[in-house]
C-alpha cells in the first residue's frame, strides 16, 4: 500500500519531487557564517571530477615536479629522516591517475594528503576551491603539559574558554548548549582538564595519526607538536595558534568523544561528545549556490598561471608585480608590501592549507612587558626582569617592509645591548621563514663579522637542473631575458667562491648524481647573495653565541632554519624546543630548502608561446612544459637546496637538527610567552660562564 501511495505521489506532483530532494547543497550554507562540517562536505563534494580538470592538474604537477629539488631523495630520505620520509610523488600520480574519484573534492584531498606526505613545507598542491574555503573548528585546544612529579599528560588548554569567548563569540553557544550538565554550561569548567581518552583511545593515537597526515616537517617530534595549540608574533600583534586538533583545513571530522578527568563525580572522570563547526574564511568568495561558489573560487585566476613578462606594457609591469598572488594566502608569512613584491627579494617560506593563525592570543598570556625601540610588525623586542636577558620575538622572516624591517632588526638588538642585555633568547615559535637576506642579516648582526659570516652567512645552494630547466638556461643564454627579469638568469647569482656569474655562456650546467638509484642532475654550487647588505652592519658582534639560545616548539622552517641551522652549528648557539614528548628526539627546525617557487612563477620563466614579437623563453608549447592550470591550484616546490654545515657536499635537508635543551612545559607557563623566557632564562643561563669550548673570535 505505503509504496503504491509513493508511486502515486511521484507521478502526480513529477516537478516538486524532481526539484525538491536534490536542492543545491551549496545554497543550503551559503551566505551562513557557520556550518556543520557534513553540511560543508555536501556541498564540495557535489562538484563531480571532470576528466579534463583530472588530466589538467596531473599534467601541471607532473611537469613542474622536476623543478623540485627533493623528488628523488624523498623516495627514501637519509638517516636521521629515513622513517619519516619515505614517499614516490611520481608514483602517487601514477596512483591518483589510475584511481576514480567521486568527486572533484576527493580528488583534491588524495593529492593534498600525498604530496603532504613528503614532510616537506615548501611542497604541496593548495586549492583555494577546498583548502580552508572553510575552517573547522573545535572550542577545545589541547596542550601538552608535564606535571609536578615530572610526568606527561595531555590537557585542554587552561585559555581554551577564554580564546573560544573571543574567537567565537558567535558560536560558544551552540559548543555550550551540548556539553554534558556537571560542567555547568560553562566552557570554562573544562580549560585545564587532563584529557584521558580520545575517541575511546590513549590521545597519544590522535596526535599520531595527525602527526601521520600534516606534513610541513620531517621530524617527528615536531610533527605531533603540530596536534597542540601554540602562539606566534604575529604582524599585528601576539597570535594563537589552536593546532591540528582544533582547527583543521577540510571539513572531513563531524565530532570528537572526549574523556576527561574530573573528581567531582564517581569514577573520576566524564566522557561526552562534541561536533566540529566549520566557519566560512574570511579570504573565501562569498557565494549563493554551487555554480556561484565554483566561479569566484574554484577557476583559475589571472594570477594562477605564470605570464610573459616580456608581453606586457613596461608601464603595467610593476603593478602587476605589486599584485599578491594566490599562494600568498598559504604562505606562512604577513603580508608584504606591493612594492617588495614588485622588487622580489628571495623567499624562502613554508605553505600550508591553513593559512596563518588570525586568532589572537589572550591578553592575560601575552608580554605585558614594554617593548624595546625597534619592535616592528612580527619583530618584538622585550628586556626580562632578571635585567640581563633580551629577548627578540621573531614570528616570520617577513614583515610588510623589507627595508623597514631589517634596520628594525638591528635597532632592536642594540636597544636591548642599551638596556643592559649580556644574553639573548631568539624565540622563533612557529616562523614559517621569509626574505633569505633576513635571515643571513640576523645572523650577521648577532654574531659580527666572521669566517661564518661574511661573505656567507647562510648555506651555499644549487637548483636542479631538470631538461626544461636547461632549456630555459639556454634560451636565456642566447639573450632572450635582456632586462634580466628571470629567475634563470645567471646575472642574480654568484658561484661558490661568491664571484657574480658570467653573464653569459649556460651556467646551469648539468653535474649528475644518482639519488636513490635514480639519474638526477643539479647546478653547479652557489654563493652568497646578500652581501652588500641594504642595511649598515655593525663592527662588532652584539651577542655572545654562548650567551645566545634560540627557542621554538620545533615550528620554525625555511628561512628559519636557514638562519637556526648556521646559528647552532657555525656558531655554537644552543637550541631550546618546549613542549615536546618525552623520549623522543625534538628538532629545533625543518624544511630547510633554500628558495622556494611555486607552479606560476616557473610558467613565467617558460612563457609565451612563440609568435610573440618581443624576447622571452617561448618555451610554453616544448613537451616538457606544463601547461596552464584551469582551476585555482598553487604547487609549491623547493627550488634550491642549501649544501651542508656538518657535510658541506650533501643538503642540509637531510642532516641532523637536533635541539640542545628539551623544555617541559608546565600548566603555570604553557602559551605564556614571559614566563616561558625567564623560564627557560634562568635554566639556560645559570651557568655565568661560556659552556661552550670555543672561544669568540675576534672580530675580523
Ligand atoms: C559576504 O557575505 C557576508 C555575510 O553575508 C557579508 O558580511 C560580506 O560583506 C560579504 N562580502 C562580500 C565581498 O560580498
Ligand atoms: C609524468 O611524466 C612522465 C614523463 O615526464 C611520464 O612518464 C609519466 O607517465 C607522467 N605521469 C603521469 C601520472 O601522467
Ligand atoms: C601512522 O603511520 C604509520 C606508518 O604508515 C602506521 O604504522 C601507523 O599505524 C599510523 N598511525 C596512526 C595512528 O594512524
Ligand atoms: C572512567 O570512570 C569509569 C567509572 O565511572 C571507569 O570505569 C573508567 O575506567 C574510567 N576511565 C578512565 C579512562 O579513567
Ligand atoms: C586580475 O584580476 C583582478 C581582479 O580579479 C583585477 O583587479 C586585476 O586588474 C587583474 N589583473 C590583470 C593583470 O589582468
Ligand atoms: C626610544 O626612542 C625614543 C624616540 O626616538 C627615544 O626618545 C627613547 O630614548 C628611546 N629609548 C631607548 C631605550 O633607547
Ligand atoms: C620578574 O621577576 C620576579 C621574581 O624574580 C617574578 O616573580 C616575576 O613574575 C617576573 N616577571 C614579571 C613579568 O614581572
Ligand atoms: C619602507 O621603509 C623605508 C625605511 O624606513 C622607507 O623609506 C620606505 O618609504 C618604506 N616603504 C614603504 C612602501 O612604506
Ligand atoms: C668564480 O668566478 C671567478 C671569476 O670568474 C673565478 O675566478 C672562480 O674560479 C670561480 N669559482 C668557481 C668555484 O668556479
Ligand atoms: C612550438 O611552436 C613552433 C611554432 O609555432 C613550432 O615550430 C615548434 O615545433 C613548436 N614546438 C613544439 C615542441 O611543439
Amino acid at each position: 500500500m505505503l509504496g503504491r501511495a509513493i508511486w502515486i505521489l511521484a507521478v502526480l506532483a513529477p516537478t516538486t519531487l524532481c526539484s525538491r530532494p536534490h536542492p543545491d547543497p551549496c545554497a543550503l550554507i551559503a551566505g551562513e557564517r557557520w556550518a556543520l562540517p557534513s553540511d560543508v562536505r555536501r556541498c564540495l563534494r557535489s562538484f563531480p571530477l571532470l576528466p579534463e580538470i583530472k588530466n589538467n592538474v596531473i599534467e601541471v604537477v607532473n611537469k613542474t615536479l622536476p623543478f623540485h629539488t627533493s623528488v628523488n631523495y624523498q623516495i627514501q630520505a637519509p638517516a636521521p629522516y629515513d622513517n619519516d620520509v619515505h614517499e614516490d610523488l611520481h608514483a602517487d600520480l601514477e596512483r591518483i591517475s589510475a584511481t576514480e574519484y567521486t568527486s572533484e573534492f576527493d580528488f583534491h584531498i588524495d593529492m593534498y594528503r600525498s604530496f603532504k606526505r613528503v614532510n616537506d613545507g615548501h611542497c604541496g598542491v593548495y586549492s583555494r576551491c577546498y583548502d580552508s574555503l572553510y575552517i573547522t573548528y573545535l572550542p577545545l585546544p589541547l596542550v601538552l603539559l608535564t606535571d609536578e612529579s615530572g610526568a606527561q599528560g595531555v590537557y585542554i588548554a587552561p585559555e581554551a574558554h577564554e580564546v573560544a569567548q573571543k574567537e567565537f563569540k558567535d558560536a560558544v553557544s551552540f559548543w555550550v548548549k551540548l556539553l554534558p550538565t556537571v560542567f555547568e554550561k560553562k566552557l570554562r569548567a573544562l580549560s585545564g582538564l587532563k584529557v584521558l581518552l580520545i575517541n575511546g583511545q590513549e590521545p597519544f593515537f590522535a596526535v599520531e595519526a595527525n602527526a601521520n597526515i600534516t606534513g610541513g616537517y620531517q621530524s617527528h617530534a615536531t610533527r605531533q607538536n603540530s596536534f597542540f595549540s601554540s602562539y606566534r608574533r604575529g604582524a599585528e600583534g601576539w597570535e594563537y595558534n589552536l593546532g591540528n586538533f582544533a582547527s583543521l583545513a577540510h571539513p572531513l571530522v563531524d565530532d570528537v568523544e572526549l574523556t576527561v578527568e574530573y573528581p567531582d563525580v564517581e569514577g573520576g572522570n566524564v566522557t561526552f561528545t562534541l561536533p566540529y563547526r566549520s566557519r566560512f574564511a574570511s579570504a573565501s568568495k562569498n557565494f549563493t549556490d554551487g555554480p556561484s561558489l565554483r566561479e569566484r573560487n574554484c577557476l583559475a585566476t589571472n594570477k594562477t598561471n605564470g605570464v610573459d613578462l616580456y608581453n606586457i606594457p613596461l608601464h603595467q609591469l610593476s603593478e602587476f608585480l605589486e599584485e599578491p598572488k594566490p599562494l600568498a594566502l598559504f604562505q606562512q608569512q604577513p603580508a608584504i608590501a606591493p612594492s617588495d613584491y614588485r622588487e622580489r627579494h628571495h623567499v624562502n617560506v613554508l605553505l600550508d592549507g591553513s593559512p596563518l593563525s588570525d586568532v589572537s592570543l589572550p591578553e592575560r598570556l601575552s608580554p605585558s612587558l614594554e617593548s624595546i625601540n625597534g619592535s616592528y610588525s612580527v619583530a618584538e623586542f622585550f628586556m626580562l626582569n632578571d635585567s640581563a636577558t633580551g629577548v627578540l620575538a621573531l614570528g616570520s622572516f617577513s614583515a610588510k617592509n623589507y627595508t623597514h624591517f631589517g634596520q628594525a632588526l638591528l635597532e632592536g638588538l642594540q636597544g636591548l645591548k642599551k638596556a643592559g642585555a649580556e644574553r639573548l633568547i631568539v624565540d622563533v615559535s612557529n616562523n614559517g621563514g621569509g626574505y633569505i637576506c633576513i635571515a643571513h642579516w640576523l645572523h650577521r648582526i648577532i654574531i659580527g663579522p666572521k669566517p661564518s659570516t661574511h661573505p656567507q652567512a647562510g648555506l651555499d645552494s644549487t637548483l636542479r637542473a631538470g631538461p626544461l630547466a636547461q632549456l630555459i638556461a639556454q634560451r636565456i643564454a642566447k639573450g632572450s631575458d635582456p632586462d634580466e627579469l628571470l629567475y634563470y638568469n645567471p646575472s642574480q647569482w654568484t658561484n661558490a667562491t661568491h664571484q657574480p656569474l658570467p653573464t653569459h655562456g649556460n651556467w646551469l650546467q648539468q653535474l649528475g648524481i644518482v639519488v636513490n638509484g635514480k639519474d638526477d642532475s643539479f647546478s653547479q654550487r652557489l654563493g652568497q647573495e646578500c652581501v652588500p647588505f641594504k642595511w649598515k652592519a655593525p663592527k662588532h658582534g652584539l651577542f655572545r653565541p654562548d650567551q645566545t639560545v634560540i627557542v621554538s616548539n620545533g615550528r620554525c622552517g625555511s628561512s628559519c632554519s636557514l638562519f637556526s641551522i648556521t646559528m647552532a652549528k657555525k656558531e655554537g648557539v644552543r637550541t631550546v624546543v618546549i613542549g615536546g614528548k618525552q623520549g623522543v628526539e625534538q628538532h629545533y627546525c625543518g624544511t630547510v630548502g633554500g628558495q622556494s617557487t611555486d607552479f606560476s612563477t616557473i610558467d613565467t620563466e617558460i612563457k609565451r608561446l612563440n609568435g610573440s614579437p618581443r624576447q622571452s623563453t617561448k618555451l610554453k608549447n616544448h613537451t616538457l612544459a606544463p601547461p596552464d592550470l584551469l582551476t585555482n591550484h598553487i604547487q609549491g616546490i623547493t627550488w634550491r637546496l642549501g649544501y651542508g654545515i656538518d657535510n658541506p657536499n650533501e643538503p642540509e635537508e637531510w642532516q641532523s637538527h637536533t635541539a640542545d635543551i628539551n623544555f617541559p612545559l608546565t600548566k603555570e607557563i604553557v602559551n605564556k610567552p614571559v614566563a616561558i623566557w625567564e623560564a627557560v632564562a634562568a635554566s639556560v643561563f645559570k651557568d655565568k660562564k661560556p659552556i661552550f669550548k670555543f672561544v669568540v673570535q675576534e672580530s675580523l
